[in-house]
């Protein structure tokens, strides 16, 4: 089984260039609303980020420039994409372990949540997220 789900954004390109909009409340590809935007930028090429899951949260994640690595575990299995299609997002479910390495130094991560930033959302421990989502 496939724990990757592309969404697909339409790319608005002309001779001058290419342009994806994302409108809040009218956007249908993103399966919720949108209630917060953040990005990840100049990260260091040998660094890991994400290592956690949410226990609600969903994010769709666009690799708007250059490109990165994303790994997804749902506990029993683990599973690899490359991220280097600005009009490409991958969804990230809840309680997905997910991982990103590999940045390209031009990587810029958009990422759409389902919600605000809350801390107690994270389960930041991987031996904690075994226990929870094997349960
Ligand atoms: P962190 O969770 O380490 O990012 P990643 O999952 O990409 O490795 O977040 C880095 C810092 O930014 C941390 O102190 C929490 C803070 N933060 C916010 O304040 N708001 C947010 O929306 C996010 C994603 C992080």
């Amino acid at each position: 089984m496939s724990l990757f789900q592309w969404i697909d954004f339409q790319k608005l390109g002309d001779e001058r260039g290419s342009l994806v909009a994302i409108e809040i409340g009218k956007e249908k590809a993103v399966p919720f609303e949108i209630k917060r935007v953040y990005y990840s930028y100049e990260t260091r090429s040998d660094v890991r980020r994400g290592l956690h899951a949410h226990k609600e949260l969903k994010q769709v994640a666009i690799c708007v420039s250059g490109s990165c690595r994303m790994v997804f575990d749902d506990g029993n299995q683990r599973q690899e994409k490359i991220l280097d299609i600005p009009e490409k997002g991958l969804l990230i479910d809840k309680m997905i372990w997910h991982e990103m390495y590999d940045f390209s130094p031009d990587c810029v991560l958009l990422v759409l949540a389902s919600d605000h930033y809350n801390e107690d959302d994270y389960i930041r421990s991987y031996s904690e997220f075994i226990k929870v989502a094997r349960r």
